[in-house]
């Protein structure tokens, strides 16, 4: 079994989320290709795992890697947030969200996440729903594609690249991933090849985002995974870049009330509705250390974000009761 992914912020994250109770119970919401839930499981020989992916075939592979835990591991196979909507399962001490597709799909997905092969262009992490990136560009006018390059890429270009991605439209399918890179490259101004990442690294991205309805998941799973957590549970979310950062920030940061803590690691205190209450450690999050960003340059743009729930809203209710 060949693993071609690198666990992000890795040491970082099995130290914020180390079980601080005997036989706790993780779920991994992103669980890929089992990188960090096997560095967990090494670990800490009595935590028990939830392993989640909505993509089958990558789940397998860490079906495969973490056997060696048995009965300390199981699955579910679906998007995150419809786990987190059955009540009926056991309440998780900690939860691990490492969002986006992990570099299997780029190099092994075969769905034409990756600008520099020419595949089909799905993009779909599930495959069973939804449409697929060549049908969404197909379906969609010149202004709409821009404004979608626009917000979810923050590509500067949006306009001049969903007018060439239109003219080309009008050739015909926009069917591969290769055609469409060499659309957005010949599209964008020279100035563009000086910068350092490839010219078509926003429009993948945009488009990714949207065919699996990436940001609007992840404000259902954060709403989700604290409402089931345990009291004293925490949450690591890591994100890799700036629009899914914001999500996870102002979700944790809106409700801000009361600050605690040393300069060194704040907490800031959180009261959602009167019923629940984080709080937020780190408050500007984790990065990773030079060394790893040299070892594995797509870390350089992640980072993790920690809270820990300090008061859950069945416990706010007893209380009320009680008074
Ligand atoms: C960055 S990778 C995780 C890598 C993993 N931590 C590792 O070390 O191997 C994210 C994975 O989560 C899956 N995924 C992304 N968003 C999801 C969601 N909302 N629900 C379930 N799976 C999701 C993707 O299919 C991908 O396999």
């Amino acid at each position: 079994m060949e693993i071609v992914h690198t666990p992000v912020l890795l040491e970082e994250t099995l130290q914020v989320l180390a079980p601080r109770q005997p036989e706790e119970l993780m779920i991994d919401t992103t669980v890929g290709e089992g990188g960090h839930s096997y560095a967990f499981l090494s670990r800490f020989p009595d935590l028990r795992l939830i392993g989640i992916d909505a993509d089958p075939e990558i789940q397998e592979v860490a079906k495969q890697r973490l056997k060696v835990f048995g009965e300390r591991v199981h699955w579910y196979t679906g998007w995150s947030h419809d786990f987190f909507a059955d009540p009926s399962y056991e309440k998780p001490d900690t939860i691990l969200i490492d969002l986006g597709v992990s570099r299997y799909h780029y190099e092994k997905g075969a769905r034409g996440f990756s600008f520099l092969r020419d595949e089909v262009l799905d993009m779909r992490i599930d495959r069973t729903q939804g449409l697929a990136a060549a049908e969404l560009i197909a379906g969609l006018s010149e202004k709409a594609l821009a404004d979608l390059l626009y917000t979810y890429g923050e590509e500067r270009y949006a306009r001049r690249i969903a007018r060439s991605i239109t003219e080309a439209k009008a050739r015909g399918r926009i069917s591969r991933s290769g055609a469409l890179a060499d659309i957005v490259v010949r599209a964008v101004p020279s100035s563009r090849y000086r910068e350092s990442i490839h010219p078509a690294t926003r429009t993948f991205q945009a488009l990714r985002i949207a065919v699996n309805g990436e940001l609007t998941r992840l404000q259902e799973l954060l709403e989700r995974a604290i409402r089931v957590l345990k009291p004293g549970g925490r949450v690591g979310v890591i994100t890799f870049h700036s629009l899914e950062d914001r999500i996870v920030k102002h979700f944790f940061r809106e409700k801000g009330t009361d600050y605690t803590g040393t300069q060194e690691q704040p907490i800031y205190e959180y009261k959602e509705r009167g019923s629940r209450s984080v709080k937020v450690l780190y408050r500007k999050g984790i990065t990773p250390g030079e060394a790893e960003i040299r070892n594995n340059p797509s870390s350089r743009s992640a980072r993790l974000r920690i809270v820990e729930k300090v008061v859950d809203k069945d416990v706010c209710l007893q209380y009320k009761e009680m008074r």
